[in-house]
């Protein structure tokens, strides 16, 4: 084992630490032993030789850090390679960095060990946090949406957990921690702690001999069947066919295991022909593992930094050293080469037994991991991981692994989730009322729990529409309990679901995860119907505001005198005395409302504004009686007139269903807690409507849903209001990242959309009762001026343009009164004007006409019975009398008479003319 030594080559004395009783140890001392004597024998001409001082850790960390310690103050060492466990390693660290002597690991995985940040710690081994990205990248493409980490509670398992966790972003991680000396009853206990849960997806990182003890009692209990998933990392995937002789690869049928990549070699192959010959001569059912291929590597690494630094002397300075073993640290002395030493081994590049050694930031690297399946007496190589191409099949050039093999020898992929023992705890609210949508049956002598009701005919017609069966096993609370705390057993999972009228709402939905809504709701007012029996007397204003009236009115008005203003010089119908005038615009006008205006209308301004108000009056009329129609039709239901804020004003008192969320709405509102009464059932809501406002309560607030099954008890006698309030709608509730819950979402969208939920609504609904739609608006519906002004500014301005044109024609006929050079003053001029305008238009046609077609016969023929009422036969028998004529009669006076001649129908056929005589003055 010794080196030979030439005269002239330096001795370089580097400690080993190693737990010297275990077969791990013998098989890496052995293969350092090889690896030295190969290194020189390539080699012969160094100037340096390597020789081992080795020391044994007994399994113990602080016999580690005595042993180092005693290397380093006696031996006065120059490196030191080991030791095996990362516990041990870390004050070996500790201690190398301060003696700046260079430690190298080739199994401490640990990445606690990172965090010491030595530059004298070189990690001549793949890190536990590398591996973390191949573990997700395999959960995340089979879909697995939970995981649990079983691991080792010790530094080993604490310290990976953060990198998994990290790396298995929106994955539920659970950790279930078996500490190192753990008895196999206590692995039994926690593994069935496990299988009552619903994942089943386990990923192992720990050492291989405790990861073996537990793979062989969850093949006991069975959680090596169908359905599980086990992943382990990559120390158990190397070591795991060492341990029992090579017989455990049985027990863990079916496994995934992550290994770092060794590339095959001729060297590496020479090396275990050689290594056999040499140890398993001794040991002949060992085998030859990849930790001591790195120790291997470590050596040829050290040997070769060691060549390169110059090392003349191998003393310490300030390396007193007094007694053997030296508890006090304050004297340990500094090694001289330490920080060249450290450089060359930093520097040091080759390609190893195990693969390429380079050394970034004092640690190897490994750039590639296998993804292996354990079948039968093999492993097989499903695929590889590299950081840059993530998952790539070994066959295909697929990211997906597989065919795998899975525990129980199934080929089919794992949900990765089961519910435990295959029933689903689902938890109920306990009802006193409502019961259709929930309803608790105890068989008094089986003790089971049933349910019925809308909620659950719903979920358990999603269930069936689930590819693999789900067995509800239903359970409630004693009594009626808030639905918030029926979340909070499902938070504390002690229930797996919750199935009822649970609202989704969002801080709900910090605890729990909802599926879809599978009925749509809100939360909406009840108040009482107004008591309409007495028939409202003044009903018939009610379409119209007063405002509309009054305008109506007025416009009324106006238009009979815009009208009678263009009619009444040329129209006899407008003409007599002041007190007829004035009535017959009003009848004129107002007849108009109903079309019923016997008038006729000759001027022709006066026709086009009587053209649009027709229109107008149309549309009035119209919206008058479809409004007074809604009217009469929505009395029955008119309800006590109450918004919210009154009610908070008055301090009425409301009522909600007890236990909902809806308390906390009213509340947000701006209620006073005293102000809420609670009931459980529409009896009870009823019961304290009944009472008064006073005693009972004013209002409900709840879920239209309930509302709705309020009123359908009494019809009449109560209405939903609004305000709305938008809910999410009923949903059923389960653990955060239950896969369940998309499951069940999707089954859920297939029962609302098919013929089924029409079916289960009438079930527990019945049919729609023939309540007419409660829903009424709480503001009085009377159309306002402000939805028809515009009628109004259509008839206002063309009144007014008409106006407009009559005073400019008539103004321009009459310039000449006006306008004439008499000397008369303007007062006088108004006044001739004013007599003007007030008499008849004989220049209008309407007289024109008359004269010219019935005025056939000369005067003298007509009988004139009085002065100034003449009674006219007419002569001819042609003589139409249909119309209307005057007749001018030239008097002996300088004024002139005029008749008005009108024909009077008699009962015996023959018609006479009455003719009024008018004074007129030019
Ligand atoms: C001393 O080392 C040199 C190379 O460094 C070598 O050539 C020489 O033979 C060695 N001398 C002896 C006596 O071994
Ligand atoms: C672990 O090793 C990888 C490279 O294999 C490196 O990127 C990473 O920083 C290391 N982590 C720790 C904590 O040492
Ligand atoms: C039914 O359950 C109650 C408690 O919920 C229990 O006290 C009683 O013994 C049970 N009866 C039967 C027959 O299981
Ligand atoms: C959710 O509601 C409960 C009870 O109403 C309350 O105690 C809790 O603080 C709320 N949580 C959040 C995050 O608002």
């Amino acid at each position: 084992m010794e080196v030979g030594l030439g005269q002239n080559q330096t001795i370089i004395k580097v400690g080993v630490v190693l737990d010297l009783n275990t077969t791990f140890s013998k098989i890496c001392l052995t293969s350092m032993n090889m690896s030295l004597s190969d290194f020189y024998e390539d080699h012969p001409s160094y100037r340096t030789r390597i020789t081992l001082h080795v020391r044994d850790s007994m399994e113990d960390t602080v016999q580690a850090s005595a042993a180092a310690l005693d290397l380093i103050k006696n031996e006065q060492v120059n490196a030191i390679i080991g030791p095996k466990s990362s516990t041990q390693a870390e004050f070996m660290i500790r201690l190398a960095n301060k003696t700046q002597v260079p430690t190298i690991t080739f199994s401490a995985t640990s990445p606690l060990l990172t965090s010491i940040r030595s530059p004298y710690f070189v990690r001549a081994t793949v890190n536990d946090s590398s591996q973390v990205k191949a573990i997700a990248d395999i959960v995340k493409s089979f879909g697995w949406r939970s995981v649990v980490a079983i691991t080792v509670d010790n530094e080993l398992g604490e310290a990976f957990m953060p990198f998994l966790s990290d790396a298995l972003q929106n994955v539920e991680v659970n950790k279930s921690a078996i500490p190192p000396e753990a008895t196999d009853d206590l692995i039994q206990e926690e593994l069935l702690k496990l299988m009552k849960r619903q994942t089943r997806v386990f990923v192992v990182h720990m050492e291989s001999s405790l990861a073996f003890r537990i793979f062989k009692k969850a093949r006991e209990i069975g959680m090596m069947e169908e359905g599980y998933v086990w992943l382990i990392t990559n120390e158990m995937t190397h070591m795991m066919r060492h341990i029992d002789h090579g017989h455990s690869l049985k027990t863990i049928e079916g496994v995934l295991g992550v290994k770092s990549h060794v590339p095959k070699s001729k060297e590496l192959e020479d090396f275990g022909l050689r290594w056999k010959r040499s140890f398993k001569k001794e040991n002949p059912r060992d085998e030859l593992n990849i930790f001591a291929l790195w120790a291997y590597d470590s050596i040829t690494a050290l040997a070769m930094a060691v060549e390169r630094t110059n090392l003349n002397s191998s003393c310490y300075d300030n390396g007193s050293a007094t007694s053997k073993y030296m508890t006090g640290l304050g004297n340990v002395g500094v090694s001289p080469y330490g920080p060249s030493l450290q450089k060359a081994l930093w520097e040091v590049s080759f390609k190893g037994l195990a693969g390429d050694f380079n050394l970034t930031n004092g640690q190897l690297e490994s750039p590639k991991f296998e993804i292996i399946n354990f079948v039968g007496n093999e492993e097989r190589v499903l695929g590889f991981w590299t950081p840059s191409n993530g998952l790539v099949n070994a066959d295909s050039n697929k990211a997906k692994l597989g065919p795998v093999i899975w525990p129980g020898k199934s080929n089919i992929d794992p949900k990765g989730w089961e519910i435990p023992g295959k029933k689903l705890i689902v938890g109920l609210p306990v009802k006193r009322g409502f019961l259709n949508f929930v309803e608790i049956i105890r068989d008094p002598i089986t003790n089971k729990t049933t349910a019925k009701g809308y909620a659950i005919d719903i979920f358990e017609a999603a269930l069936k529409k689930l590819s693999y069966s789900v067995i509800p096993e239903y359970v409630s609370l004693d009594s009626p309990h808030e639905y918030t705390s029926l979340v909070y057993q499902v938070y504390n999972k002690k229930w797996d679901a919750v199935v009822g009228d649970l609202t989704i709402t969002a801080n709900r939905s910090l605890y729990v995860d909802f599926t879809l809504p599978y009925t749509e709701s809100g939360v909406s007012m009840m108040v009482p119907v107004r008591d309409n029996d007495n028939k409202n007397t003044w009903v018939f204003l009610e379409p119209w505001s007063l405002g509309l009236w009054v305008t109506t009115g007025c416009f009324l008005v106006l238009i009979g005198f815009v009208v009678w203003l263009f009619e009444h010089r040329i129209n006899t119908d407008f003409r007599g005395p002041p007190d007829h005038q004035i009535g017959t615009s009003c009848w004129f006008s107002f007849s108009t409302m109903v079309f019923a205006n016997r008038e006729k209308v000759v001027s022709n301004l006066a026709r086009f504004v009587m053209v649009v108000w027709c229109f107008v009056m149309f549309v009035l009329t119209q919206s008058y009686a479809a409004n007074l129609t809604s009217f009469l039709t929505v009395q029955r239901f008119h309800p006590a007139a109450t918004t919210v804020n009154d009610l908070i004003k008055n301090g009425d008192y409301v009522g909600y269903q007890g236990g909902t969320f809806v308390k906390d709405i009213l509340l947000d509102l701006g209620f006073h807690i005293n102000q809420l009464k609670p009931y459980y059932a529409a009896d009870e809501a009823l019961t304290l409507f009944s009472k008064g406002k006073s005693k009972g309560i004013a209002a409900v607030f709840d879920e239209v849903a309930y509302l709705n099954a309020i009123i359908s008890q009494s019809c009449s006698k109560y209405a939903m209001v609004e305000p709305t309030f938008k809910t999410a709608g009923f949903g059923f509730a389960f653990p955060k990242n239950s896969p369940l819950t998309g499951d069940i979402s999707k089954a859920i969208l297939n029962v609302t959309q098919g013929a089924e939920m029409k079916e289960i609504e009438n079930r527990w609904f019945g049919k729609k009762n023939d309540c007419p739609d409660p829903k009424t608006d709480l503001t009085s519906n009377s159309l306002s001026l402000s939805s028809l002004w515009g009628l109004f500014l259509i008839a206002g301005t063309a009144s007014f343009l008409a106006l407009l044109v009559f005073v400019v024609l008539f103004l321009k006929e009459h310039r000449h009164t006006l306008c004439d050079e008499s000397g008369s003053s303007l007062w006088r001029k108004l006044k001739v004007l004013s007599r003007i305008f007030d008499e008849k238009d004989f220049k209008s046609h309407t007289f024109k006409n008359n004269s010219v077609h019935n005025v056939s016969s000369p005067l003298t023929d007509y009988y004139i019975r009085s002065p100034s009422t003449v009674q006219i036969i007419p002569r001819p028998p042609s003589l139409s009398l249909n119309r209307e004529f005057e007749l001018r009669r030239l008097s002996s006076t300088q004024s002139e008479e005029w008749f008005t001649m009108q024909p009077i129908y008699h009962e015996d056929g023959e018609s006479d003319i009455e003719c009024v005589v008018e004074d007129k003055i030019f």
